[in-house]
């Protein structure tokens, strides 16, 4: 099944500190969104790329897509101060496709064979999220003090992409905006409109940039090459 994607990349990167977008550092010399788009611009089922953008990096988004001959990206959409405003603006982008994934443009190690993985149940159940089952225990914490302990089999870490059907996706952002409600991923705006949706199994290294650490860790898979 043909599909557009939406890849938000308008965030600050505050948490990693590096004092720039954290997309544009380098990983191997290439810019970590770079990494994250080629593996759309290389995947037969995706027909478009629909990026989300800070206006004022938009000369150094345009200066990428050129240098690396990035075909696929149809628009460069304007970013929300929060990640589900920038989503959104890129849904009301798509055109002529009745399945969209979300993939933020900080987790460069998403693979063709998770996206296929991911469109096959998106394709039977409507909605579809990759995750992996965390490895510690979690326990609900409140002012320094643990409340309880959660069982650890029913909790799972969600990663991107996730894959919704346009028309339910879209929906929920409206109903979302209306309600106030503001989720980290998309998958909690369906779950809080009463519309399932599934779990993918997806893999340990497909992790997010989020803080430095999280680099030193991207950097050995690389040098690895097998992820
Ligand atoms: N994002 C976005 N628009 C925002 C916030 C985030 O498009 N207003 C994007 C980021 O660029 C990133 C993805 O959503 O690719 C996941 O967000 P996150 O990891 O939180 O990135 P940042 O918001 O940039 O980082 P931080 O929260 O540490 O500032
Ligand atoms: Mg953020």
């Amino acid at each position: 099944m043909n599909y557009q994607v939406i890849v938000p990349a308008a965030g600050s990167g505050k948490r990693m500190g590096a004092g720039m977008n954290k997309q544009f550092i380098e990983l191997n010399e290439i810019p970590v969104i770079i990494h994250t788009l080629k593996v759309f611009e290389s995947h037969q089922l995706c027909t478009g790329i629909i990026l989300v953008i800070n206006e004022q990096e938009r000369e150094i988004f345009n200066g990428l897509i050129t240098a690396y001959q990035l075909s696929k990206v149809v628009a460069l959409v304007s970013g929300g101060v929060e990640r589900q405003m920038s989503v959104y603006n890129g849904l009301l982008a798509v055109k002529g496709s009745e399945y969209v994934l979300v993939h933020d443009g900080a987790r460069p190690f998403i693979t063709h064979s998770q996206i296929n993985n991911l469109l096959n149940e998106a394709i039977i159940s409507g909605a579809a999220t990759l995750a992996v089952p965390v490895k510690d225990t979690i326990k609900r914490v409140k002012n320094n003090q643990v409340v309880d302990t959660i069982e650890r089999e029913s909790v799972w870490s969600i990663q991107t992409p996730q894959a919704f059907l346009i028309s339910n996706i879209i929906q929920a952002h409206k109903l979302a905006i209306e309600g106030n409600y503001l989720g980290t991923d998309d998958a909690s705006l369906l779950e809080r409109i009463g519309k399932p949706v599934k779990i993918v199994m997806g893999d340990y290294r497909n992790i997010k940039l989020t803080t430095p650490e999280d680099l030193l860790v991207a950097k050995a898979f690389i040098e690895s090459a097998s992820f």
